[in-house]
């Protein structure tokens, strides 16, 4: 953000941007994890979630690739990743054939994700627009990968 970017939004703009850092560790994060469970699972019945799970870690990187350019500077370092984060991180289950615990969890992450988002609407609706626009985007995704991994939850058992 730039200096009349920052004069804009108000005195709420220190706030925001930690708000936006705590977002670039969690969808680092996230990114990370679907990517690796993608790459741990296991078993035949598998292959079209391992399909999906890369599909989704590569739209969480760009969830981060989007909230770093509004950021400019972003300040979370990978070492600081899971304390930055708003969502904590959930280790792959030791069985890598046991995918609901990966599906449930995943729903955890992306129902915490969720919240944030709808928060920062909140927070920037009237004072930070072009927070306030990318927020909802991302909350939208958010929700489409609430719903979808719920359906595949209900296949599931
Ligand atoms: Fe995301
Ligand atoms: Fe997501």
């Amino acid at each position: 953000m730039g200096q009349k970017g920052r004069e804009i939004v108000g005195p709420d703009v220190g706030d925001i941007i930690a708000r936006l850092n705590e977002a670039i560790a969690a969808e680092a994060l996230a990114a990370y994890r679907y990517l690796y469970l993608s790459k741990w699972m296991e078993g035949l019945e598998t292959v079209e979630i391992a399909e999906v799970f890369g599909r989704l870690a590569g739209e969480e990187w760009s969830h981060m690739d989007r909230l770093m350019d509004r950021v400019g500077r972003p300040l979370a370092r990978p070492s600081e990743w899971e304390s930055q984060s708003y969502v904590k991180y959930y280790e792959p289950p030791k069985n890598p054939r046991d995918l609901k615990p990966m599906l449930k969890d995943s729903l955890a992450v992306e129902r915490v994700a969720i919240e944030f988002y709808r928060d920062l609407v909140q927070k920037t609706e009237g004072k930070d627009a072009v927070t306030y626009s990318l927020a909802m985007e991302l909350l939208a995704d958010e929700v489409k990968d609430e719903e979808f991994l719920e359906s595949l939850l209900e296949g599931w058992d």
